[in-house]
């Protein structure tokens, strides 16, 4: 099937956003970076080459064997690649005088060209090079300049396609457009990859791959293991053992909802407690790596002695998702030098013999929910705020006690719950408040109170990597803390953070 498109990383921030692009149209296609590139290339029926932080002036930039590629595939390069493809095959790229970032205005000079066919002059497209294309390759047709830049696009032997800007990023106006001329009108591609065609062909491969195996799974409650979960359910039925393991740092009452909700879908799910293991050996540990070190492995232990329970399992499933992907294999090491170590609910400890299984590997967080949708998984489910593994524990700065995770649980429940009722849940991509370790003065009825602040977190985001904090009504903030501060015991103070990441982070810890 040459129905894929194989897109090659040569280090672009904008590299994962040129594949969700791809995808909603509805068009399968991989990231490999450039030096990695797959040795069965017979799936791929199209190629796009990636910007790069690199100029293609160094002596050691990425390089490929574009004279093989380019006969293999018809090709759509965009900034650096463009570059590549004009140094390589004759033409000339130099230092711009100008350097041209942030929104250009596009004269489209062959208008008969297939790329930009049903797109006007003047649209608005986005740039970001300090290199230009000084000379044009051989055998080449110039196809659209901008005031500052003459060659912007080109083509050559109308097959391989070559753009300054960057389509993929929503500032170019029409750059979907561009897309789907390249894929559609230009390489013949279906518009075949939907969520229900995902859903089919993935419980048809897992039935073949698994066959009458076991299957455990360590559910979070989050959309990722929860839809993976599902899936495995359609494709295998009770041979798929789900395990909920409470480490007593989830938000208020949620332990017995999920249970709940997902014995409500029939999953074969088993609940453990091991909270009162958690706090005691969180107890005197004050340093936000060691939490996350600690919680880690005790998650593990605890999952390995609950599955040591069920006989004869072969495999462990995993809500692994495509970004995760992405960065073990990326060129560039992935943008995640290690700021936080983020501990991944389920991760395979080496002593546990089994094969893993991801079924949601190839997706996007917006794919797994559409796919979650088209397996009718509740809203609730699927619309979830992301919540970090080690749950409230890296929301009560310093030590973790009981009593504190307690006091959490109350105030994060009052603003969840507030979120919800304004209908502004949807609006944020995640909220949570934060109980800090110091306590203030103030005065409740005639007494003087000495008691702890609490920070309240609400950020927009796009996949966490920034965030900007949100901007929530006075008068929402003004309920939320007159509530916090009547009802919960302890707490006296309520503040909201308004920091953007970077160069704060999401999370306090
Ligand atoms: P930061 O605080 O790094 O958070 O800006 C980015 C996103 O990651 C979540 N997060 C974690 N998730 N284990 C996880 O599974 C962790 O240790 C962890 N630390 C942060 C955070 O909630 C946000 O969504």
């Amino acid at each position: 099937m040459q129905n894929s498109v194989l897109i090659l990383d040569f280090g672009s921030q904008y590299t994962q956003l040129i594949a969700r692009r791809v995808r909603e149209l509805n068009v399968y296609c991989e990231i490999y970076p450039f030096n990695k590139i797959p040795k069965d290339l017979s799936l791929y029926g199209a190629l796009i080459l990636s910007g790069s932080p690199h100029s293609v002036r160094e002596k050691n930039s990425p390089r490929i064997d574009l004279n093989n590629l380019l006969s293999l595939f018809p090709t759509l390069a965009i900034c650096y690649g463009a570059q590549l493809i004009a140094q390589e095959l004759g033409g000339r790229v130099d230092e711009s005088n100008i350097r041209e970032y942030g929104r250009a205005s596009l004269t489209i000079v062959n208008k008969n060209n297939l790329l930009f066919g049903g797109i006007a002059d003047n649209t608005q497209v986005w740039m970001s090079h300090s290199d230009t294309i000084k000379e044009l390759p051989k055998d080449s047709i110039l196809l659209a300049s901008t005031n500052d830049v003459d060659n912007v696009a080109y083509s050559i032997n109308n097959r391989t396609f070559c753009l300054q800007f960057h389509p993929e990023v929503y500032h170019t106006k029409k750059g979907l457009n561009i897309l789907q001329n390249f894929l559609i009108k230009i390489c013949n591609l279906d518009q075949s990859w939907t969520p229900d065609s995902f859903v089919k062909k993935t419980i048809e491969d897992l039935r073949s791959k698994i066959g009458k195996d076991k299957v455990i799974l360590g559910l979070s409650g989050g959309v990722d293991s929860s839809v993976a979960a599902i899936l495995l359910h359609k494709a295998i039925g009770n041979n798929l053992h789900c395990i909920f393991v409470n480490n007593g740092l989830l938000r208020k009452n949620e332990y017995n909802n999920v249970l709940e909700q997902y014995n409500e879908m029939n999953l074969n799910i088993k609940g453990v407690d091991y909270s009162q293991k958690f706090y005691k050996e969180l107890r005197g540990v004050f340093d936000p790596e060691m939490k996350r070190k600690i919680i880690g492995r005790l998650f593990i232990e605890s999952f390995d002695n609950e599955s040591n329970k069920i006989k004869n399992v072969k495999w462990l499933a995993q809500g692994t998702i495509y970004p995760d992907v992405i960065e073990s294999i990326s060129a560039t090491g992935g943008p995640s030098a290690t700021i936080k170590s983020h501990h991944n609910v389920g991760g395979l400890p080496d002593f546990m013999k089994l094969q893993v299984i991801e079924p949601l590997k190839l997706l996007f967080k917006d794919e797994v929910r559409r796919v979650g949708a088209s397996l009718n998984i509740d809203k609730n489910i699927l619309a979830r705020h992301p919540f970090p593994g080690p749950g409230l524990a890296i929301r009560i700065l310093g030590e973790i006690e009981e009593n504190s995770v307690k006091m959490l649980q109350e105030v994060d429940d009052i603003f969840i719950n507030g979120l919800k009722d304004e209908g502004l849940y949807d609006e944020v991509w995640q909220a949570g408040a934060i109980l800090l370790p110091v306590k203030s003065v103030g005065v409740m009825g005639d007494e003087r109170t000495y008691e702890k602040c609490i920070a309240l977190r609400a950020v927009e985001s796009t996949d966490g990597m920034t965030a900007d904090w949100v901007n929530l009504p006075y008068k929402f903030l003004q309920d939320i803390s007159n509530k916090i501060i009547n009802r919960v015991k302890g707490v006296n103070r309520v503040v909201y953070d308004i920091s953007s990441k970077p160069p704060a982070t999401i999370e306090w810890e």
